[in-house]
């Protein structure tokens, strides 16, 4: 026998799940840097030029996993966006297709994994390029930062035009990479570690992972 209260009840709980199913993350992308970013997204896709203090808002679906956002710097594209750059370049031109090549500063997420969270980092497992922000818009969640600008100290053998790369990228071995699981920090993790405490600055750096209530809207920001 179902009563008319649990029947409301369960009608309200359908409606939530759905809107929890259906409701598209909005991500406001902003450069706050003195120099243009060309910012770009996976798997959503796309790209856009943005200008100091210009905005993209994006979406990203519910359940979206392994997606990414940067930026990148000295592009060129032409009237069609074909086109490379310096740093982030990915496969696309100015609408990315793909993932970038390093060195290049990572916001990365998983939305409304595991007991409906999001799940979301700052990665200098492929280098740095820009100083980031990733906040937080809503839900009771903290914001992270990689401010410093690392290329200004970045050890000699890691520096690479306009950004400076991982030890990973560099010498490709199991101590840098982790290919076996196991790894622990090394002073070139240290180093990013020390300047950019919030980052992603090893493979297995579990300090660096953070959680909000699915649903929740996000901020990007090149330069905070
Ligand atoms: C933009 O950069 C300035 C410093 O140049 C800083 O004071 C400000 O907080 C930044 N804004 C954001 C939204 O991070």
């Amino acid at each position: 026998m179902i009563h008319l209260g649990n029947l409301l009840l369960y009608s309200l709980l359908l409606l939530s799940f759905s809107f929890i199913s259906t409701h598209a993350a909005k991500f406001q992308i902003y450069n706050n840097c003195s120099y243009t970013v060309w910012a770009a997204a996976t798997p959503s896709g796309g790209g856009r030029r943005l200008d100091p203090h210009k905005t993209w808002r994006h979406k990203m679906a519910p359940g979206t996993a392994g997606a990414r956002i940067w930026g990148r710097t000295g592009c060129s594209f032409d009237r069609n966006g074909l086109g490379h750059c310096q740093t982030g370049d990915c496969p696309g031109g100015l609408s990315c297709t793909g993932w970038s090549q390093a060195p290049n500063t990572l916001a990365e997420f998983s939305l409304n994994q595991g007991n409906n969270l999001d799940f979301y980092d700052i990665s200098l497992l492929d280098g740095f390029n820009i100083p980031m922000g990733f906040y937080p818009l809503n839900g009771n969640c903290h914001g992270i930062t990689c401010a410093t600008d690392l290329k200004d100290e970045c050890p000699k053998d890691l520096r690479s035009p306009g950004g400076c790369n991982s030890a990973c990228t560099v010498y490709r071995s199991n101590e840098y990479c982790c290919y076996d699981g196991n790894c622990g920090p090394t002073k070139f993790s240290k180093f990013f570690k020390q300047k950019c405490q919030d980052a992603y600055s090893y493979p297995k750096d579990v300090t660096s992972t953070f959680a909000c209530p699915g649903g929740t809207d996000y901020k990007v920001v090149f330069c905070p």
